[in-house]
């Protein structure tokens, strides 16, 4: 097959606070035409600064890339796109005062006389990439009032309406739900029968081995493979990709409960007339998880931003260990014991201009040992950071550093380092393995049952139904801000009925549900 994309010798260094990070060291990464290939890695290897070098985000210091045999100069991302490269950015670059048809079609608006938008034609462009991946999506609303989910089908639709004939997807199905995952990729498919070239990252390995014809697997800035998808087992592509195999996950042990922990009645929370939350009672308690399964954008993260107190309740009551906490503040329920994970790590769990050690420090800031009568400890600080980048193995070179330097995973790790260490009595927690790798998947998941083993009590928001049912005592469905079942997972529980409750069909047509079974 021909070569279509050659990128050779391709180096990058980043220099932070004096220190450089050589992101990338000599890659080589060829990729040939109308083929899907997988670009795969542990956390922080180099994948999406490779890509966006490719799209013209980045720079490199050193290294060629030839497309079609033909030397790019590669001055920005605009001069990618000429060269019919398009890409599904990681952490979305989507503008939040626009529309979702704005955002699509933003930069190659469709124009009638005197430059005029022509809005008609930018609604169908909107219209048609949504279609062709069977997404459904309001395009007249407002990114920033979009969920996690929708804000990815924008990324992704944004990229097909470019029409590029080599197209990369960073992650693309971090949050979305199984059906729409299938949608995705699908359409890939579709894609590359018409003769388009993808490149596709992502740590889960089903995906990878679905969808890809070839993968390179990077490490530390270094390429370690390249090779056939067909001629690896799932096995083995974790092991390219980590460097060791994984041991079988633990079980969640079968357990009684001790007292309630979280009570919450009839809770109505929402802006102006729209309720996002519609009269949500439930209750958790010591050493259970309660998962909440859903489509993105059903309610379930502004029900985690009510009980953490960011979003004050209309009505109802909630009860945290005997307190009512209904109005109180979001640090008066940290103070009590509660820690939160929020979905969007980039703009609410973290704050990329300060330090890791900084974002680490921000929820304890006023405690001792690291706050002595108003003066914050800069020792302790320190201790804090070194104690917990160890712990949870965060990649960067001195805590010092800016969050917003690392790579998408590692940033994850810091919120998780941070929330999981306060000593929490009640996780609240949405996504809390998006873009992390396999091994960094599995180390949360043991941390979050040795948390329920010592009694935290947690709930769990995820888009991943395997996620769920793997690690919930109990699992909740939520469908247009209510919870519409609350089951026992007590072994009977699957996929296709917890799918069935998501999409509202539990009653009619179970069996065309295509949840389970991987994608
Ligand atoms: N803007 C930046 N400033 C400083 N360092 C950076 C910057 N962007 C990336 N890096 C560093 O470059 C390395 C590679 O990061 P990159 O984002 O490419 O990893 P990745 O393979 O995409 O990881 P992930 O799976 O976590 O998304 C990491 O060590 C990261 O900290
Ligand atoms: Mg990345």
């Amino acid at each position: 097959m021909e070569k279509y994309l050659e990128m050779s010798g391709i180096e990058k260094t980043y220099h932070s606070f004096g220190r450089e990070i050589r992101a990338l060291k000599g890659v080589d990464f060829s990729v040939n035409k109308g083929s899907v290939h997988g670009l795969l890695g542990e956390n922080g290897a180099g994948k999406s600064t490779l890509m966006k070098i490719l799209a013209g985000v980045e720079a490199a210091n050193n290294g060629s890339i030839k497309l079609s045999g033909k030397m790019l100069h590669m001055k920005n991302a605009h001069a990618a796109s000429q060269y019919g490269i398009g890409m599904v950015h990681q952490h979305f670059s989507l503008l939040d005062d626009y529309t979702v048809i704005q955002n699509v079609v933003l930069g190659m608006e469709p124009v009638k006389a005197l430059g005029l938008l022509d809005e008609k034609k930018a609604k169908q462009a909107a219209l048609d990439a949504a279609n062709l991946c069977g997404f459904s999506i309001p395009l007249d609303k407002r990114v920033s009032e979009l969920p996690m989910g929708d804000k990815q089908k924008v990324e992704i639709m944004r990229a097909l309406y470019t029409k590029a004939e080599l197209l990369i997807f960073d992650e693309p199905t971090s949050v979305l739900v199984e059906q729409e995952i299938k949608g995705l990729l699908d359409t890939i498919r579709n894609l590359k029968n018409a003769g388009k070239t993808i490149v596709y990252i992502s740590h889960k390995v089903e995906e990878v081995l679905n969808i890809t014809d070839e993968v390179t697997v990077l490490r530390d800035g270094e390429k370690v493979f390249s090779g056939e998808t067909n001629t690896l087992s799932a096995d083995e592509m974790v092991r390219l990709m980590v460097g060791t195999s994984l041991a079988p996950e633990s079980k969640r042990d079968r357990k009684g409960f001790g007292e309630c922990v979280l009570e919450v009645k009839n809770l109505k929370s929402g802006l102006g007339d729209k309720l996002f939350v519609k009269d949500v009672s439930l209750s958790v308690k010591k050493g259970e998880i309660l998962g909440i399964a859903g489509i993105s954008g059903n309610g379930q993260q502004e029900l985690l931003d009510a009980l953490f107190g960011l979003r004050p309740a209309k009505s109802g009551n909630i009860t945290f260990l005997k307190n009512d906490i209904t109005d109180l503040p979001p640090i008066a329920r940290r103070n009590l014991g509660i820690g939160y994970i929020p979905e969007d790590r980039v703009h609410v769990g973290s704050c990329a201009e300060a330090s890791v050690e900084e974002n680490l420090l921000i929820d304890r800031r006023h405690k001792a040992p690291f706050n002595r009568r108003g003066w914050l400890s800069n020792k302790e600080t320190e201790k804090l950071g070194k104690d917990l980048i160890k712990r949870f193995s965060i990649k960067v070179a001195d805590g010092k550093d800016n969050i917003g330097g690392l790579s998408g995973g590692h940033i994850q790790r810091t919120i998780l380092a941070r929330e999981l260490s306060c000593e929490p009595k009640l996780i609240l927690a949405a996504e809390v393995t998006m873009g992390l790798d396999v091994l960094s998947t599995r180390y949360i998941h043991e941390e979050l049952l040795t948390l329920r083993k010592e009694g935290v009590a947690i709930i769990l928001v995820s888009s991943n139904i395997n996620e769920i049912l793997s690690l919930s005592d109990r699992v909740a469905v939520m469908r247009e801000g209510e919870i519409v079942a609350d089951l026992p997972n007590d072994g009977s529980l699957d996929s296709q009925l917890i799918g069935a409750h998501m999409l509202g069909i539990q009653n009619k047509q179970k069996d065309a549900v295509s949840y389970g079974g991987g994608v």
